[in-house]
């Protein structure tokens, strides 16, 4: 389902967040963020939950709740999901949906899922025990001013830069780069997933263009733990979400599809996920 919001311009507008105003969310902005919650769908068929619950983090961050990191957020929103074979990519792509919405309200937030108490959250947010608790993320109103701590993490991970579309898109093989050119109508929806968030700025989103067929790909090596493989996942649901809603934005039309064979070999540590076919 298309996003009622302007897709693109919120995209180039969205950034984490992590320094707040010592404030709870206002109750007509928190009315606003359940309704619209209420409203989401993913194009994989897999049921997601959302939550959101109010719980002080105090302006010099509560190590409990998110070890420091998050400073004055007093509002939370969570995802989980049961499992279910395509639920991580769903979670990515229902999440991320919902943080564009914030975003296009003037509201701060940043994906949380490894600086979290899971434990302390999964309790004020009523997580079912059966649900894969995925992330949370804080929501309020950003701080003019942010922590010393926030801009080193951002200068670490390199928060504000992102890989060349050489890295990231393919042509019919994997020796062949897309070019902005040659990706013609689909450039800006590619644009829109390079822009995407992801774990600890990884980037790990790869994409093979063969014709009007997009296969989408993540990268990670054997050794990683399944938590941290999991992850990924959600880092393409996220991507995904960029790029299809830009496109439905843009007025293309498609169907998302999993292809049982794929005749170009990837790379070692390429994974095949799942593929866009344009309708043309
Ligand atoms: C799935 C996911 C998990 C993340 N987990 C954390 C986290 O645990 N702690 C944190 O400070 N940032 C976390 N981030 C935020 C990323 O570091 C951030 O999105 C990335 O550096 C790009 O910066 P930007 O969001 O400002 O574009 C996470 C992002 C994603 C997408």
């Amino acid at each position: 389902m298309k996003l009622s919001i302007p897709i693109k311009e919120t995209i180039e507008k969205r950034h984490s967040v992590r320094t707040f105003e010592s404030k709870a969310l206002l109750p007509d902005d928190k009315e606003k963020i359940i309704s619209y919650m209420k409203t989401l769908s993913n194009p994989f068929g897999s049921k997601v939950n959302f939550h959101i619950t109010e719980r002080g983090i105090s302006d010099k961050g509560e190590k409990l709740g998110t070890y420091g990191v998050i400073k004055g957020a007093k509002t939370f929103l969570g995802v989980s999901i049961p499992k279910n074979e395509l639920g991580l990519l769903a979670a990515g792509y229902e999440f991320e949906n919902l943080i564009l919405y914030a975003t296009y309200m003037g509201l701060g937030t940043v994906w949380l899922a490894a600086t979290f108490s899971r434990d302390s959250f999964s309790n004020a947010m009523n997580i079912d025990e059966k649900d894969i608790f995925i992330a949370i993320s804080p929501i309020g109103y950003p701080s003019s001013k942010s922590t010393i701590q926030e801009k080193l993490m951002r200068k670490t991970m390199k928060s504000s830069s992102r890989k060349q579309w050489t890295e990231l898109f393919y042509n019919k093989n994997f020796e062949t780069p897309l070019t902005i050119d040659t990706a013609e109508k689909y450039a800006t929806p590619l644009e829109m997933l390079r822009l995407a968030p992801s774990a600890t700025n990884s980037q790990p989103w790869r994409v093979l263009k063969d014709g009007n067929i997009y296969h989408f790909y993540i990268t990670y090596k054997q050794n990683i733990s399944e938590g941290e493989a999991m992850i990924k996942q959600v880092d393409l649901g996220i991507a995904i979400a960029h790029f299809h809603q830009t496109l439905l934005e843009m007025g293309l039309d498609g169907k998302f599809e999993i292809f049982k064979q794929i005749n170009t070999i990837p790379p070692k540590d390429f994974h095949y996920i799942i593929s866009w076919v344009d309708k043309k």
